[in-house]
């Protein structure tokens, strides 16, 4: 039971805290080996392996969360495989089979089942699949070994503020991805792409950067680790690119989106279209949804302001209130996400 551990459940912050066990398994030779389980936080690597030179490596995340009736519901854990499958494709690894990677999540949950977060703490236990190269070489090549790890951490809100408008900048001189590179898939070198912009925002005291499309510049792609959207008339709108990641929650808020009456537009943001939104806000897994109040172009030091009283807006709050009540399990599984681990 969580209650046992003597861990401050209503302010964790979004970081790493260690667990009992993760799970493992390597492929050699294009075969998959057995799972096994490991306390050990290290990974044994070769200091030539191609996940560290040459990028060769990917990652999911996913939340698990603890009902009032105190069961583990795991959301959408099957959209998470079949990305991380996309993701292997696009940097040439072998998939992870959706069997597979269904019981390494369930495992490091159960094994870890002490971490998972009380109900009503508003901390869920984040679980952070990864697949690398582990093999060793020096020219450029896929790796001929590869090892995939589960972990979990109890985490809190992404962003310190929590569920209050954040503030974004807009950036135009950075781009975290090239339109046919590898935005559209969950690999760290985008992340990497990211750092030094999001470096600049954090400096100038901006939660995190809002990119444009590479190609353009026109157009809304990301906000750092989450993807956009914006509301007005009763509309979700919410940027299509081929260099951002297809974000499991965006795809959810959509579909209660339209289940509360909004309607649902999925198209190209121009940017001159940030001064007619009423509210705007960045969603993914860690984000959750995080209302924006306040946007500002690092180019031209134009202000888009959304909340003046540090209030979300009225739709990203019932947004925000359905998507985590159907994630714990307060209101019933319509859409078919929630899978309960026995
Ligand atoms: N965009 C980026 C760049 C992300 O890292 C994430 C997080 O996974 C998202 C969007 C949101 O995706 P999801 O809702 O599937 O977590
Ligand atoms: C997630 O939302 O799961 C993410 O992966 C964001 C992250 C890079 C912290």
């Amino acid at each position: 039971m969580s209650e046992s551990l003597n861990l401050d459940w209503g302010n964790l912050p979004f970081s790493y805290i260690k667990t009992d066990y993760n799970i493992r398994c390597y492929n050699r030779n294009g075969e998959w080996g057995q799972l096994e389980s490991t306390s050990s936080e290290r990974i044994d690597l070769h200091m030539a392996s191609i996940s560290l030179h040459y990028g060769q490596q990917a990652f999911e995340g996913l939340k698990a969360f603890r009902g009032k009736d105190n069961k583990i519901r795991l959301f959408r854990w099957e959209e998470n495989a079949k990305r991380m499958q996309s993701s292997a494709d696009g940097i040439l690894m072998p998939q992870v089979p959706t069997e597979m990677f269904k019981e390494a999540v369930f495992k490091a949950i159960e094994m870890n089942e002490k971490f998972v977060p009380p109900y009503g703490s508003g901390a869920s236990l984040y679980i952070r699949p990864l697949l690398i190269g582990s093999g060793f070489g020096v020219g450029v090549r896929p790796a001929d070994e590869y090892l995939f790890v589960v972990f979990v951490s109890p985490v809190g809100p992404y962003f310190k503020e929590g569920f209050k408008p954040v503030k974004m900048l807009l950036v135009h001189n950075y781009d975290r991805a090239a339109p046919l590179g590898t935005g559209n898939i969950k690999v760290g070198g985008n992340y990497a792409a990211g750092l030094v912009a999001m470096k600049m925002a954090k400096e100038k005291g901006f939660a995190n950067v809002i990119f444009l499309d590479s190609k353009e510049k026109k157009y809304i792609d990301e906000c750092g680790p989450a993807n956009f959207f914006g509301i007005k008339e009763n509309t979700y709108i919410t940027p299509k690119s081929p260099s951002i990641l297809p974000s499991i929650t965006n795809k959810s808020i959509e579909q209660i989106a339209k289940s509360l009456g909004l309607n649902v537009e999925r198209r190209k943001v121009p940017l001159e279209e940030l001064e007619s939104f009423e509210e705007v806000g960045a969603c993914g897994t860690a984000a959750v949804i995080s209302p924006i109040g306040k946007i500002v172009d690092n180019l031209t030091q134009k202000e888009y302001v959304y909340s003046t009283d540090g209030n979300p807006g009225k739709t990203s709050t019932k947004l925000y209130e359905t998507l985590l009540a159907i994630q714990n399990g307060d209101l019933p599984d319509e859409f078919g996400w929630v899978t309960i681990v026995e």
